[in-house]
């Protein structure tokens, strides 16, 4: 987040909050949230996106508050489960401007989008086709529908988060002719109203290349349905997946330059193909969420390790791990962390901050240099931890997932508070 810093003690604060205090009182580990922050990203990409729509994409992080947060700066919402839009309605936002997606949604989920009134469903087989425009006939309403494309371009990002190659699980094949009969199948359901395409290429995206070859295979579709049918499609969706910096050696591209680019494409795109350019949309999640949060562990044992050639790694375990914060386990993705308590005038030493769980890849942060003398009881921040981590987190080991707080102007609020061993004993009903 932009508003942390670091006192003359060595303390990190944020928007006013020292972190050493946060900790005494919220306990460890924590999530921490900027909301200022998190409101400015969200209002940067309106701003920049001018004209477009943009929906948060929830699954990177959602609770009541930021649901309402997103949309007091003007961003609709993409939900994907019926989880998540029960966590919209309950925080009361406009849910005519609510997304819900999914590959395999139920045919409960679905008809709680219809119920609510969600302002499109995102349809992504041809057996959800028929359950829908079933349903929607059943319940006396057209359901507005986007129908999910997989464009083929290959994004460079970890395998497990690109989603437009051809092999896997998202969307309706452009290439192999699905997309065109899923959009004729909309078109001819009474029951269904088709606004447009939709398309997400993957997530932890920089470059921008691949955002431009999907936006053009989008266009040339929308084009072709428009010179098979005759009816130029209203919207058009290009996704999410706006790559944010985890550590100073990301470079993220700004909201403006994006929106540069993107509008650019899409004007020169439509104008080729002539036809009117659609009203766009987007779903960034990470981009806002991510960087403004960070998680705050306490340090609980300090081991040094030899390594081959003679050198030492100081494996510094803290009291979370991956049942918060999976990321670095699953995609081997790269966090820095910073000591947060106090100054230290130690050399910095190599080390890697791992969890307490009873796994060996139990992994934080891979790699970073902290300062030598790090010990039990310390404090340490990992920034940029927003998006993916608490949302994604699980029980394992029996272990209760950490609480969130938002922190402005100096003041402390619980937006989701701290699981408890209680809690999970209460599951367990046998
Ligand atoms: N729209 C759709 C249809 C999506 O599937 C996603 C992400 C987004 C938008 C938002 O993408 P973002 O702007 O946040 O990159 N758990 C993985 C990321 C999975 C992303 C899934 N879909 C991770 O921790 O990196």
């Amino acid at each position: 987040s932009r508003n942390v810093a670091k006192d003359d003690d060595g303390v990190l604060t944020v928007a006013g909050v020292d972190v050493a205090e946060l900790a005494e009182r919220c306990g460890t580990p924590v999530y921490v949230v900027d909301e200022d922050d998190l409101r400015a990203r969200a209002r940067a990409f309106a701003e920049a996106f001018a004209g477009w729509e943009v929906y948060y994409a929830a699954k990177s992080f959602l609770c009541t508050a930021v649901a309402r947060w997103v949309s007091e700066e003007g961003l609709g919402l993409d939900v994907c489960t019926g989880g998540e839009l029960a966590v919209a309605q309950r925080a009361g936002v406009d849910l005519s401007r609510v997304g819900l997606h999914g590959n395999n949604k139920s045919l409960d989920e679905l008809r709680q989008g219809l119920t609510a009134g969600v302002g499109r469903i995102i349809v992504d087989s041809f057996d959800e086709i028929g359950r829908l425009s079933a349903l929607a006939a059943e319940l006396g309403v057209r359901a507005r529908v986007m129908v999910r494309v997989t464009t083929g371009v290959e994004a460079h990002t970890h395998e497990y988060i690109a989603t437009a190659h051809e092999d896997q699980k998202f969307g309706f094949s452009i290439a192999g002719g699905q997309a065109a009969r899923a959009l004729q199948a909309c078109a001819d359901a009474a029951s269904l109203d088709l606004r447009g395409i939709h398309s997400h290429i993957g997530s932890q995206i920089f470059e921008p290349d691949g955002f431009e070859v999907a936006a053009r295979r989008t266009l040339r579709l929308h084009a072709e349905h428009a010179r098979a049918t005759g009816v130029e499609l209203p919207e058009l969706d290009l996704g999410g997946g706006f790559g944010i910096a985890y550590t100073s050696a990301d470079t993220p591209a700004d909201p403006v330059v994006l929106a540069g680019a993107l509008r650019r494409i899409v004007e020169a795109e439509c104008a080729a193909q002539g036809v009117a350019v659609p009203h766009l949309s987007i779903e960034p999640g990470r981009a806002i969420s991510g960087p403004s949060a960070f998680a705050l562990y306490r340090v609980g044992t300090v081991k040094q390790v030899l390594l081959d050639g003679g050198t030492s790694r100081t494996y510094v375990a803290v009291d979370g791990g991956m049942s918060d914060n999976i990321r670095t386990a699953l995609y081997a993705a790269e966090y820095s962390a910073t000591l947060a308590n106090r100054r230290s005038d130690a050399p910095p030493a190599l080390a890697r901050v791992v969890g307490k769980h009873c796994e060996g890849g139990d992994i934080l942060v891979r790699d970073e240099f902290l300062p030598a003398d790090v010990r039990p009881g310390d404090l340490v921040a990992v920034p940029a931890s927003g998006a993916y981590s608490r949302s994604m987190a699980s029980n394992y080991n029996h272990v209760p997932r950490p609480p969130v707080v938002a922190v402005r102007d100096g003041e402390v609020r619980t937006l989701i508070r701290r699981e408890t061993v209680e809690d999970l004993l209460a599951l367990d009903v046998g």
